[in-house]
């Protein structure tokens, strides 16, 4: 897998690296021009509006606390670096985060967003491209944020980080149904260092998590714990620890409710599980190294859940699995989506066909659908090439996801059928 990896980046690289070669050379050196053309009009323009203001430093992303005190009304932008975290992660940065985090929950605000939320006006806390080390999660101090942004650089767990937590825990032990809304994650690499978990959403609502890579979490560990609604994870990377030796890429623990988006992610060699998947998809994401989606019951419910447009690559297993019974099922579709390798496509649609010469065809969808004995919908036709015959014929039987057409008299024929769950 890792030097099909590569070969893929070398044959990236050389591509971008012989389009200009390739391509008209003098067209490219245009566009090149007008591109420095508008830029410099562009910064010329932003000087002119801003008037006699000076230029903000391209530098420092924030003031530094102290000034933060005194310019009430700056721009909430916390660079992380400016509050002491080292950002080449020698040092450990735990005590940095936490000040900022409880800076920021000492910001103004403006109104509340869902009860006792808090509406920070989208302060970010920004990273700074820097790598920290840190040996707790990273949690606010009090419950009741909301519109705040974590974004631009790298985690890393201590050797010492509790092997039960989360590099980033938006968790808390109010009471309240929810403790945090639209927080967003974004462009952050998680390392828990084979320690704890990368991300926990408790009673976290509206949280979008995007273009994020969580990796080395442990054994028993999940890469992104959510156990709170109407959450959007977009471009996460989840790798390692391998399904195979008991990890868990994303794990939904919000039966009857999930109401989560999984799209666009990469699930490397770790899958998702969904306790009693309600209102959820999962789509456009590749899933590598034989990983896959579990449906775990709890109360045997599963309600329009979409897993469709998906990639899956491995060697053998099913690409959607469940565990344990489900008997109150609705609005489910598992399709569109492929593999390549051994995996055994599953699906809620499935289409087959058998020719036979006699008076009974049978097409067995069991290795295709997903939920045992349970057909909604079939049709059928038969198509014969016995010369004359024209055969009354009937769908038998769907019990046990097989279909079986019967005939009144023996012709040579095929039978198609298409059914879904
Ligand atoms: C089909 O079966 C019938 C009777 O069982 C037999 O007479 C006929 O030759 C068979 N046709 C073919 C094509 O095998
Ligand atoms: C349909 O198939 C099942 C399983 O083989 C069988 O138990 C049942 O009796 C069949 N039903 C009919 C109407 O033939």
């Amino acid at each position: 897998m890792r030097m099909n990896r590569d070969a893929l980046f070398l044959l990236i690289a050389s591509f971008t690296f012989l389009l200009p070669i390739n391509g008209d050379n003098s067209y490219h050196l245009q566009q090149m021009k007008a591109m420095r053309e508008l830029r410099s009009s562009i910064s010329s323009r932003r000087q002119l509006a801003a008037g006699d203001a000076p230029a903000p430093s391209p530098v420092s992303i924030s003031p530094s606390p102290q000034q933060m005190a005194q310019v009430g009304d700056s721009p909430r932008v916390y660079d992380v670096t400016s509050y002491g975290a080292d950002p080449t992660g020698g040092r450990d940065s735990t005590d940095a985060f936490s000040t900022v985090l409880s800076d920021l929950v000492k910001g103004p605000t403006s109104g509340t967003m869902l009860k006792d939320i808090k509406n920070f006006g989208g302060a970010q806390i920004h990273l700074a491209g820097g790598n920290y080390l840190i040996s707790k999660p990273l949690r606010f101090p009090s419950a009741g944020v909301g519109n705040v942004v974590i974004v631009g650089g790298s985690l890393r767990a201590s050797d010492d980080f509790p092997t039960d937590g989360y590099l980033i825990d938006l968790s808390s032990k109010s009471s309240s149904d929810y403790d945090y809304e639209y927080i967003t994650l974004r462009d952050l690499m998680l390392d828990s260092n084979f320690r704890g978990g990368g991300i926990f959403l408790n009673d976290a609502v509206r949280i979008t998590i995007d273009n994020c890579y969580v990796t080395h979490f442990t054994t028993d560990g999940v890469g992104v714990m959510i156990t709170g609604q109407a959450n959007i994870l977009t471009g996460v990377h989840c790798y390692n620890k391998a399904s195979g030796f008991g990890g868990t890429g994303i794990y939904i623990k919000l039966p009857g409710l999930s109401q989560t988006r999984i799209v666009n992610s990469y699930m490397d060699f770790t899958g998702i599980t969904v306790e009693d998947p309600v209102q959820l998809t999962i789509s456009d994401t590749f899933f590598l190294g034989g990983a896959y989606v579990v449906f775990k019951s709890v109360k045997g419910v599963a309600k329009g859940v979409s897993v469709v447009n998906n990639m899956f690559s491995g060697s053998g297993g099913d690409t959607v699995r469940l565990e344990g019974e489900f008997n109150e099922i609705g609005g489910v579709l598992v399709d569109g989506n492929s593999v390549n390798g051994g995996m055994n496509l599953k699906a809620t649609v499935a289409r087959g066909s058998t020719s036979a010469n006699g008076t009974s065809w049978t097409v067995d969808f069991n290795s295709e659908l997903l939920f045992p004995n349970r057909i909604s919908h079939a049709q059928y036709s038969l198509v014969s090439s016995t010369a004359g015959a024209f055969p009354r014929h009937a769908l038998r039987n769907i019990t046990g996801n097989v279909v079986v057409v019967e005939s009144d008299v023996p012709v040579t024929a095929s039978v198609f059928a298409a059914v879904s769950q």
